[in-house]
């Protein structure tokens, strides 16, 4: 079973969830269906901007476990940003979900001029104060970006969702994070997707095919994707790899049954070459 991480707020998240980005409807609906029904998954992160929030609702509501089960996020996109587009976004997200509440609504991208940033934690603040999402937080945002938001809001994020994967370990604020109670969420986990169109460069994914994951793999019978995967899960980090195909989705919820060695942990940690496939938080305008 996947373990559970208790948020700042007592809020529990499973430790491993099931991310869409990249999915279109009609394999986002067959993917959620299947990680819930046949995998075990019990946690989907999906946004806004995805444009499939409709497909992951529809396959939560239809599936056969009871909603209350499920760990369902969303994400607030840039261009809502501000106090009344904020909670306007929130409720047409819902709408499109189906569903009468989000378990963590995220701010997709921290904003440079930190007024409409601020504006629109405060308004996060009051979608958690009116219980239609049971814990709020922030993705891709470095220490100063939590740090305006310790300045000015109430709440602490529950929750930072960052790329990270061996070549961006994001020591920095894996640590600022654990400081102040925040939990470090992984995004982009296996290194991203070949077919990523997005960001400085699309740069081919070279980590599922690295000799050295693929070599700690095979001595505990497991592919590359198992490790990095239990990379995550050992460093505490909440974990969402991405898949729609039915042998991915299950081979990516096994890896509950082996350890990786402090000595594996060490190796990887040599992969650090602090690459990113997606942009930096603060080329956002
Ligand atoms: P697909 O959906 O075609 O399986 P991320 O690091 O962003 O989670 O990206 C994972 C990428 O790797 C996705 O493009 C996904 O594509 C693919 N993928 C997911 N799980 C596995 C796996 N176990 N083995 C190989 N590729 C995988």
């Amino acid at each position: 079973p996947v373990p559970l991480i208790t948020l700042n707020n007592g809020v529990r998240m499973p430790q491993l969830g099931l991310g869409v980005w990249q999915a279109g409807d009609a394999d986002t609906e067959r993917a959620v269906r299947f990680a819930i029904d046949e995998a075990g998954y019990r946690h989907i992160d999906t946004a806004r901007i995805y444009g499939n929030e409709a497909a992951v609702g529809k396959a939560v509501r239809e599936s056969s476990v009871p909603r209350e089960e499920i760990f369902v996020t969303t994400k607030l996109w840039n261009a809502d940003q501000g106090d009344g587009s904020t909670i306007a976004a929130f409720d047409a997200s819902l709408q499109r979900l189906g569903l009468d509440y989000v378990d963590l609504y995220l701010i997709h991208w921290p904003l440079k001029g930190s007024d409409r940033f601020i504006e629109t934690w405060l308004a996060l603040e009051k979608l958690l104060a009116s219980g239609r999402t049971r814990a709020i937080g922030v993705a891709n945002n470095k220490p100063h970006h939590l740090q305006t938001l310790f300045e000015h809001g109430s709440v602490v994020p529950a929750v930072n969702q960052i790329e990270l994967h061996p070549h961006l370990p994001q020591h920095l604020t894996r640590e600022f994070d654990e400081d102040h109670g925040v939990v470090t969420e992984s995004w982009s986990p296996l290194g991203g997707s070949d077919r990523q169109g997005w960001g400085p460069a699309s740069k081919p994914n070279t980590l599922l095919g690295d000799p050295l994951l693929t070599g700690i793999g095979a001595a505990h019978g497991k592919t590359a994707a198992q490790v990095m995967i239990r990379w995550h899960i050992q460093n505490g980090l909440v974990v969402i790899p991405k898949s729609v195909h039915e042998d991915r989705i299950r081979q990516n919820i096994d890896v509950f049954d082996f350890e990786l060695t402090g000595g594996e942990i060490e190796q990887i940690a040599g992969l650090d070459n602090g690459q990113r496939v997606g942009k930096d938080p603060d080329d956002f305008v």
